[in-house]
Order: structure tokens, then sequence, then C-alpha cells
């Protein structure tokens, strides 16, 4: 009991600090300064732990990065070795072993073709230097391909928040504000098939979503350098799970017409959708590949963007040609976060993560079905561990709740009464557990979601 004492004395200062001194991303200040936040003290397995000893699941993985769960002893191990060598080196001109032996393991695991890595920091990083990567190619790969300068992409597409990655964003809340900042960008329609006026007529998809990337490929290929895409769940649109056949039809466009495809797997790769990396479902081969989030099993920040041999051979030359890729940022390829990163790799291979994921899997979308039990659960997404329930006002007319109505975040505040921390997207419950929660920690999980769910819209 003082113990408790102490340690809620000790959190009500850390909140008026948290108010009085941090100003916290995508969040309404004016909200926040008014609330209770949870101050998560620390971690182990599925659970995160606030400074008063509360516990919680973590439903989002820690915003999509945690893979094998808090306080792994093997990634925690090899941080703590390798700070005891050196915590960081520059990669600029100098190399270091962690980020050598881990860009030959990413190689490794890595769609055919993609043969060598770039190290950031960050998802959005790895992005724009896939941007800047595609550009630069065909600036320096023959003076035919010069005028190839533009990007295309998807409409509810999220790629980060640099201005670079923005550009290439199609998420209104989001990107509208910065439009003139932004470099102009094709932006073709998202397969989104609950929101599909297909499928309101005597429905059998033939993926009339992709018309219309075809048709911007088609006129405009002459100026586009790449096509960027996450790969089979648009994540932060609402988990938008492509129906099969799009991801493949898209990549075999790209080829037809000679335009780079750049695979965003930052939200998706590591595992998150039952394969290492979600391109591998429709055997897509990527010209470049963008990672971070669970790239370290959610320990520390690091990204790295892979690219083919022969998209690196066109950066090659004399100084004087100046065809170096001249972008690094400080902290690239640093060693912690690398060994961290090897760690990770080596317990999917040690403990089969991705085999035992399967069953969990399964088990996941078993249950959800029970969730359109509920009056106001108008679509469940998912793939894999990544899953996205679409909480609407009208079942039968999939008419959205009004904004003003906060479900998703009700939702959520409801969940964390009982015991989990997830995070909405509008009014998409997401749930994204560690790949290793167990069963019965994944049943607490569905069952805390489904109460708060039925709490909020029906009760
Ligand atoms: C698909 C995708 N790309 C890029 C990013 C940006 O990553 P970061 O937040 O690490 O910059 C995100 C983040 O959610 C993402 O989901």
């Amino acid at each position: 009991m003082p113990i408790r004492k102490i340690q809620n004395r000790g959190t009500g200062r850390l909140r008026l600090m948290d108010k009085k001194y941090v100003w916290h991303p995508f969040t309404q200040m004016k909200d926040y300064s008014g609330s209770s936040p949870l101050i998560i003290a620390r971690g182990k397995g599925s659970f995160i732990y606030d400074t008063e000893g509360n516990r919680y699941i973590d439903g989002v993985s820690s915003l999509w990065v945690n893979v094998h769960g808090h306080g792994k002893k093997k990634i925690d191990g090899a941080i703590i070795s390798q700070v005891k060598k050196i915590s960081h080196s520059t990669l600029l001109g100098l190399s270091n072993e962690p980020a050598v032996r881990l860009a030959e393991k990413l190689v490794k695991i890595s769609p055919k073709g993609l043969a060598k890595v770039f190290y950031s920091d960050n998802g959005s990083t790895a992005v724009e230097i896939a941007l800047k990567i595609s550009y630069q190619y065909w600036q320096q790969k023959s003076k035919a391909t010069k005028k190839k300068k533009k990007f295309v992409c998807l409409a509810n597409a999220y790629h980060g928040d640099t201005i670079g990655a923005v550009s290439v964003g199609g998420i209104k809340l989001f990107h509208e504000i910065y439009k003139p900042m932004l470099f102009t960008t094709f932006k073709a329609k998202s397969p989104f098939c609950y929101r599909c006026s297909a499928r309101e007529t005597d429905y059998k998809c033939s993926l009339e979503c992709l018309n219309s990337l075809e048709s911007i490929l088609k006129k405009h290929h002459g100026e586009i350098a790449a096509f960027i895409v996450e790969p089979m769940v648009q994540g932060a649109a609402g988990m938008i799970v492509f129906p099969k056949g799009f991801l493949r039809e898209a990549r075999n466009l790209c080829l037809r017409h000679n335009v780079l495809f750049i695979a965003d797997e930052v939200a998706v790769g590591f595992g998150r959708t039952g394969k290492m990396f979600a391109c591998e479902h429709e055997n897509v081969r990527p010209d470049l590949m963008a990672l971070a989030k669970g790239i370290t099993g959610g320990t520390l920040p690091l990204a790295a963007t892979l690219a083919t041999d022969e998209i690196y051979q066109a950066f090659l030359g004399e100084v004087r040609e100046t065809k170096t890729f001249y972008h690094g940022h400080t902290y690239t390829g640093n060693p912690v976060a690398c060994a961290a990163s090897i760690a990770s790799l080596e317990i999917f291979e040690e403990e089969k993560v991705l085999k035992l994921l399967q069953r969990k899997i399964e088990f996941l979308e078993n249950r959800l079905k029970n969730f359109y039990s509920l009056n106001h659960v108008g679509d469940i997404r998912q793939c894999g561990f990544m899953v996205g329930i679409e909480l609407v006002e009208n079942k039968k007319t999939r008419k959205p709740f009004p904004v003003k109505k906060t479900i998703g975040h009700r939702v959520i505040l409801e969940a964390r009464k009982r015991g989990v921390v997830i995070r909405p997207l509008g009014d998409v419950i997401v749930l994204m557990p560690p790949l290793s929660i167990s069963v019965k920690e994944l049943e607490t999980l569905l069952e805390v979601v489904f109460e708060s769910i039925k709490v909020v819209t029906e009760g």
C-alpha cells in the first residue's frame, strides 16, 4: 500500500510535467491536457505496465513494432553486449560489424533480386530514400529515361510524415494541409473492397480497382519513376486488405510499363501478415523495399531500404560524374540497433516464429467471426496478425458514425479500463498484438475488445 501511494504521487507529477513539456504526435493536445494519460514504466512479454503498477495487454505492439514481446532476453542481451563494445560509429565511409552482418541477413531473407541495403532510422526516411533512389536511378540510367521524375501511389496510402512520404500519401486528414508543400503525384484507386461501388451490383470481383493504375501507367509511364505501395494491407487507412491478385497484377503492370516498384513493408514486414514480407503472399519481387518498425523486434529505431543490383549499378562511376547517392542520416546503420535486429532475426529462426504464428492467425480469424454478431461491426479485415474492425452506424448501408461521436476513441478507452491498450484509426479498431502473444492472451484481448465495442455502440 505505501509503495502504491508513492507511485501514485510520482505519476501525478509525471503527468503534470508531461502536459507541461511534451508535445505528443498525432494528438490533439487540447484534449490530452484534460485527460489522465497512462505513463508506461515497463514491459514484459505481451504486457505493458504503467507507473501505477497497472498491467495492460499491448494490443497494438507499441505502434506496430513489437514482434517477440517486451523484454526479450536475447535482444536485450545483444543490445547490452554491443553497447559495451561501441554504441555508435558512422557509416559514412566506415563500416561496423553489426551493420555488415545484418545487411547480409536482410538480403538473404528478402524477396529475390534485392541485393543492397541502405540504412536509415525510421519508416519515413526508408521511404524517402526509396523515392530519391528511384528518381536518381532514371536520371543516371540514360538520356532517354531522364523524363521519368514522377510517382504513382494509391489513394488512402500512408508512407510516413516527411515531405516526400506525405507527397505519396493519400489520407486527407493527415495530408491535405501540406498540399502546397508537396510534389504532385498520380493517385490510383485504392482496392477498398468494403466500399467498392462494383459490390453494390451482382458482384464478381475482376479487380476493376486496377484499371485506374493501368490507365495512369499507360498514359504517363514515360514520366513516371516509380509506383509505391503498402503490400497487401493499407495500414493507416484502416487496414484495407487487398483482394487476391491485386498486388501481383500491380507489379506486372509496372514491369510492362518500365516503372520501378517500391514495396513499403514498413508496417507489414517482419511476419506481421503471416509471412516474413507481405510481398511473398503474391510472389512479388520489388525493385526497392522499405523496412522499419519490426526490424529490431520493436526495441530501437532502425530502417533499411533494399535495392536491386541493377539500380545500384546506376550509381557507380567516377566521383566527378556525381552519380553518388548523396544521402545519409547521422545514426545510419547504428551498431546497437543493428545488433538488436540480428538478434530478432535469429529468434525468428530459432523459435520458428512464423510457423507457430499460423495457428494463432487461424484462431484469430475464427474468433473474429463472432464480432459480426455486434450491431455496429460493418467489416472485419484481417491479413495475418493485422486486423481492422470497422464500426458503422448502419450495417446495411455501411453509413459511418458521425465523426463527432468519436466512437473508435471511446472503444479504446473502454478497453483500457479492462486492461487492454489499443489505438483506433478513426472508427476502425486496430488489433496488432506481438507475434509472440499466447492463445490465452489473444483470447483475453478479443474478449475485451468485443465487450468494449458492445458497451460503446449498443450500451
Ligand atoms: C506503411 C508505412 N510506411 C511508413 C511509415 C512511417 O514510419 P515511421 O513512423 O517510422 O516514420 C509507416 C508508419 O506507420 C507506415 O505504416
